[in-house]
């Protein structure tokens, strides 16, 4: 089965939290793009959908669906989302695609975050994925410091902006054996603006498709 089947089971996989729920997070990626189409066959037993980027928004609303801001739509029930990396506790290095500021925002705010995914995305240990920051540009030389002396080799992405107006960093090179603590030190710099690990918050329940059926791992 390809990568890109493989996605698609674990976005079918995904579609059995969707019953009773009126307002859905709706993440970012390719994976999620086919959770998105796979919605467009629920779409009458929906209010809407809370979108992560411009991109899902697009799509969302090519499908019918309406989109809600964060703000109207209080705290949510579910949110569903892929990941980069996800880890044995659910934590996961996000941000691959950019949109990790908004999607960490809807995170919070939803009770069940679901994570979908091939199961490549599963390892033991996060950081082969260079992991993405949000900057504020005037702040990107001075973060890009604060980062090697944190044991990671910083890059621009260039001729990249986010759906906020910032820039992203991606971090080489980061054996990351304290997810939590990581997270918490790259937050603290100033000009940072999200860091793409989810450790405090990561994923309540992950659906990884491998050849055979898709594994559900719970904490
Ligand atoms: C976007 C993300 C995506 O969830 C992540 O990059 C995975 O994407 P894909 O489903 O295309 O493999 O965090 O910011």
């Amino acid at each position: 089965m390809s990568q890109e089947s493989l996605k698609k089971e674990a976005a079918r996989a995904a579609m059995e939290f969707v019953h009773n729920v009126s307002i859905i997070g709706v993440g970012t990626g390719s994976t999620v793009n086919h959770f998105i189409d796979c919605l467009a066959d629920v779409r009458h037993e929906l209010d809407g959908a809370v979108s992560s980027s411009e991109a899902s928004t697009q799509r969302l609303k090519k499908l019918g669906i309406p989109v809600l801001e964060l703000n109207q739509a209080g705290d949510l029930d579910i949110y569903v989302d892929g990941a980069d990396e996800i880890n044995g506790n659910l934590q996961m290095i996000k941000g691959g695609g950019g949109a990790l500021t908004r999607e960490k925002i809807i995170a919070a705010a939803s009770k069940k975050f679901i994570c979908i995914a091939d199961s490549s995305k599963k390892v033991n240990l996060l950081g082969r994925f260079p992991l993405p920051i949000e900057v504020i540009p005037m702040a990107r030389s001075f973060v890009a410091r604060q980062l090697f002396k944190l044991g990671g080799q910083p890059m621009w992405r260039e001729n990249f902006v986010t759906d906020n107006g910032n820039q992203i960093l991606d971090v080489h090179n980061l054996e990351i054996l304290e997810p939590i603590h990581l997270e918490q030190a790259i937050n603290n710099i100033p000009g940072v603006v999200t860091v793409g690990l989810f450790a405090d918050r990561g994923a309540d329940i992950a659906l990884l498709a491998k050849e055979g059926g898709v594994e559900k791992l719970t904490l």
